[in-house]
């Protein structure tokens, strides 16, 4: 009878739980698993960014080469850590920067990396508009979860 007891209880509470957490999953699985929306948001945050920081900046050279995405984030991610660790009040940026390590958890095609990825030194605004045409890019991709599979 006790242990009886104990399964309806368990039962009841793991009910209670999913039923609890089963509408936050929707809401944040629609802006979190969702390549479009968080390639908005970068592009959003670039926009509203109106800083122009001085010095050299790593940008690729040719922002077409696909297979290059994932080596070119990588470095977009390390330029955009060191520029919020900087300076810590930029938001915008600190935000950038979270959306793109949200991206290449979404997109596993981002995990591949090729060869010959050439940068390049470059200004500020010349770095951002490469970030850009890189972030337009991956948002028209159809899918990013779809490739799981084959890899
Ligand atoms: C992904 O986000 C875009 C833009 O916010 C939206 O139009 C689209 O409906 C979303 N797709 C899914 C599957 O949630
Ligand atoms: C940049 O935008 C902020 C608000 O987001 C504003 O306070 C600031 O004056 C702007 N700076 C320049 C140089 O436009
Ligand atoms: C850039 O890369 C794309 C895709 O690999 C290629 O088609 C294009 O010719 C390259 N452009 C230059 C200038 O190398
Ligand atoms: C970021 O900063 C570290 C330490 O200062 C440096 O070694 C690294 O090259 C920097 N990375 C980029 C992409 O600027
Ligand atoms: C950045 O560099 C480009 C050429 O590489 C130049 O046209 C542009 O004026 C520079 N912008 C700034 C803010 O220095």
């Amino acid at each position: 009878i006790h242990t009886m007891y104990l399964y309806m209880l368990l039962a009841c509470v793991s009910w209670v739980l999913e039923s609890h957490s089963a509408p936050m999953k929707i809401v944040s699985g629609s802006t979190q698993d969702n390549h479009t929306a968080v390639c908005a948001e970068i592009e959003k945050e670039l926009m509203a960014d109106n800083v122009t920081y001085k010095g050299s900046f790593e940008r690729p050279q040719n922002t077409s080469e696909e297979l290059c995405y994932g080596k070119f984030i990588e470095g977009f991610i390390s330029t955009l850590n060191n520029i919020s660790t900087k300076h810590k009040n930029d938001c915008h940026i600190q935000k950038v920067c979270k959306n793109m390590r949200q991206l290449t958890e979404i997109c596993p095609k981002l995990k591949l990396t090729g060869h010959n990825c050439i940068t390049e030194k470059s200004n500020f605004s010349k770095f951002k508009e490469a970030l850009q045409s890189v972030v337009i890019s991956i948002e028209g991709w159809k899918s990013c979860k779809g490739i799981k599979g084959i890899l």
